[in-house]
């Protein structure tokens, strides 16, 4: 007999992977097509459940994994077995995971266990080095092996997979769910609610964005990184920096010794999604070595300097928006100067352009879905830009 609906697991732990999922869980919330469950693991428990409130989610489970200074095994292990109980209870027709993180590869790998399909949210992503970054390369990489289906968000991403030989007909190109988060969280009228950013006047200040949390950067790349804004924000006196510090201690044993207490650089906890894009839009530039901003920064016009050595996200690289400038401290500086000083190569920079999505991909997502399953005949069209 034909299937009337589908039951779908989806499931994510960190920060980025909730973001971008929220959009979808609301989109299958809507229709009476799909029985969602959402299993979240945890592998971030503030910053995971700053997002679950932001979008309003209510998870069916909660593996509650997070531990202090957690080691990649404990988190492949943990959501490995926290996931084969809610599995076997649930049967999912497809386990549906997202991008990159050690939770993503280790639902697919429990999913592959008991025999259950698997869905890849944000697939096809590469920079063909798997040290860097690190493991996420290689959370992709083998997450891919495990799929059914293969969710890419650009057709870069799709070439990827064709390349590694995944069949045509198991990808589709469907942008990237992030930019539909950001369609819903960007005001123009939005009023901050932390109080530093009450504070900044975005007019008469020119606010540089800075995180940087990623393993490989871990030690002296950090503190290249801040020792370069600290010589900024000595030279440039208009220039206020705002640094939402990622909860990890072996991020903030090295950045606050350096950037603590120094005039015009705020250190905060990390923001709520919200304000963090609505700063975005209003900030001058952004220093990032995080990924989710990278495809953020340009839909906003936002110039980016991405300090790490590859990226896995070249379309804005191409298009001439964001630059991987790696974590030397010379460079950074360099880089960061051309852009307080050169008005040109700022206004070339900051062009606002939308490789990653068009704010449809869940729609897409789920009307793939359904016509994976065989409850719709029609395939949905592919994100292009
Ligand atoms: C993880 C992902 C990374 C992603 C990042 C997004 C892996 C291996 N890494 O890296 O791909 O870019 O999330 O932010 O999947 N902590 C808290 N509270 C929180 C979150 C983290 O205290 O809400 C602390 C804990 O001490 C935890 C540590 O940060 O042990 C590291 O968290 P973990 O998820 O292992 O690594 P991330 O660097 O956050
Ligand atoms: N973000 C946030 N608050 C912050 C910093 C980042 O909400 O203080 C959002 C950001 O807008 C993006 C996502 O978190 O959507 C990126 O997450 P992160 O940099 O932690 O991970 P990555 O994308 O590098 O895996």
């Amino acid at each position: 007999m034909l299937k009337k609906n589908i039951k779908v697991l989806t499931v994510f732990g960190t920060r980025p992977e909730a973001i971008k999922m929220a959009p979808l869980v609301s989109m299958f919330i809507r229709t009476k097509f799909i029985k969602n469950v959402v299993c979240v693991t945890a592998q971030h428990r503030e910053m995971l459940d700053q997002v679950l409130s932001l979008f309003n989610i209510k998870a069916d489970y909660d593996l509650d994994i997070m531990k202090q200074r957690q080691s990649l095994s404990d988190i492949t292990s943990n959501v490995i077995i926290g996931m084969e109980s809610v599995i076997e209870k649930e049967n999912p027709d497809i386990v549906l995971v997202h991008g990159d993180t050690t939770t993503t590869f280790g639902a697919a790998l429990a999913a592959f266990y008991k025999r259950k399909k698997v869905g890849h949210v944000e697939a096809g992503l590469r920079t063909f080095n798997k040290w860097f970054p690190f493991p996420e390369e290689m959370n992709r990489k083998l997450t891919c092996a495990l799929a059914d289906i293969h969710f890419a968000p650009t057709q870069t991403a799709k070439q990827n997979l064709l390349n590694e030989g995944v069949e045509p007909s198991k990808i589709f190109v469907t942008g990237n769910t992030v930019i539909d988060a950001l369609k819903t969280t960007v005001k123009q009228d939005y009023v901050f609610n932390n109080e530093i950013l009450k504070q900044i006047d975005f007019k008469k200040q020119r606010v540089v964005l800075l995180t940087a949390h990623r393993r490989e950067n871990w030690g002296k790349p950090m503190e290249h990184i801040c020792m370069a804004v600290r010589e900024i924000v000595d030279k440039f006196k208009d220039i206020e920096v705002v640094y939402p510090v990622h909860y990890n201690p072996a991020v903030r044993e090295t950045v606050y010794p350096i950037l603590d207490k120094i005039e015009r650089i705020h250190l905060m906890d990390p923001l709520d999604t919200e304000e963090l894009h609505n700063l975005m839009s209003r900030c001058y530039l952004v220093l990032t070595d995080s990924g989710g901003i990278q495809e953020e920064a340009p839909s906003l016009a936002k110039p980016v300097l991405v300090l790490r050595d590859v990226t896995e996200r070249p379309e804005a690289v191409e298009a001439g928006t964001v630059k991987v400038v790696g974590t030397d401290k010379r460079r950074i500086y360099n880089e960061v100067e051309i852009l307080l000083t050169n008005r040109k190569e700022y206004a070339r920079m900051s062009e606002s352009i939308n490789p990653y999505g068009d704010g449809r991909a869940s729609e897409r997502i789920l009307k793939a879905l359904l016509y994976h399953f065989g409850l719709i005949d029609e395939k949905p069209e592919e994100f292009s830009v």
